[in-house]
């Protein structure tokens, strides 16, 4: 399917600002290297394979720009200290650069490295009908148990209609904007995802079914499996 000039346009992008602390290593975990290539390259390359994502923008903290343009793409230097702040000032960077209000944006981490062109189209499928977008996610398949916090059970909680939310997340840029601007005084407390933002809005995001592959490198031991699925699934 083509989109027109007169119809929204989709652009996608990527938070890419943490310090990656539970992962550890000498740089932030969306650099290192993963099956020979930098951790985001992979997330970015599966963007620039769906044709009806215009373009994609890598956000980056303010001192990380040397190893982003080693890692070979042109970003934006605006991240900030939390993910949502991140999220905040790359919307707000698109919306100098001619993106409308109208427009969708797939915001996605770029420590999801295995995201695929499918799980993408799924996405968009799905939401450009809707009025307000939705996220990519799993429905919970363990049992879930809450913690007394010294490291024993103190309930089962049902884990029925619980979903574990991915990204990428797709809402109208002017939506999402709007519904994140609301939470810069508090510096985006209890924002965790662009849906938190939206729901907090009075909207119901869209679930839509991801895939257990869609994981987010977080720990060490993240890395090795990354690399198995992405060696394995190559042609
Ligand atoms: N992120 C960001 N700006 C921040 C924090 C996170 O752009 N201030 C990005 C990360 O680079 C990552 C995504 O948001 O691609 C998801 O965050 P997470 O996996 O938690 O990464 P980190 O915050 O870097 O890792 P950690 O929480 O272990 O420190
Ligand atoms: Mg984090």
């Amino acid at each position: 399917m083509h989109t027109t000039p007169t119809q929204p346009r989709c652009f996608a992008l990527l938070p890419c600002a943490g310090s990656g602390s539970r992962a550890g290593g000498a740089v932030p975990k969306q650099y290192q290297p993963v099956a020979g290539v930098p951790m985001v390259r992979h997330a970015l390359a599966a963007f620039r394979a769906v044709p009806r994502i215009a373009r994609a923008l890598v956000v980056v903290a303010p001192g990380d720009g040397a190893l982003a343009a080693q890692a070979g793409f042109s970003v934006a230097d605006c991240g900030g200290a939390t993910r949502a702040e991140s999220v905040f000032n790359g919307l707000n960077a698109l919306l100098t650069q001619g993106v409308h209000t109208g427009d969708w944006v797939l915001v996605h981490d770029a420590a999801r490295c295995l995201i695929t062109p499918t799980l993408i189209d799924a996405l968009i499928d799905a939401c450009l009908p809707d009025a307000v977008g939705g996220l990519l996610a799993l429905p919970l398949a363990d049992t879930l148990k809450q913690t007394d916090d010294g490291g024993k059970v103190a309930a089962t909680i049902d884990r029925a209609g619980k979903w574990l939310a991915q990204t990428p997340q797709m809402f109208r840029i002017g939506l999402l904007r709007d519904a994140l601007a609301a939470h810069a005084a508090s510096g985006f407390a209890g924002i965790t995802d662009e849906a938190s933002a939206v729901e907090a809005a009075g909207y119901q995001p869209l679930l839509v079914r991801g895939s257990a592959r869609n994981l987010k490198v977080t720990y060490p031991e993240d890395f090795a499996l990354a690399e198995a699925i992405l060696r394995n699934s190559r042609p």
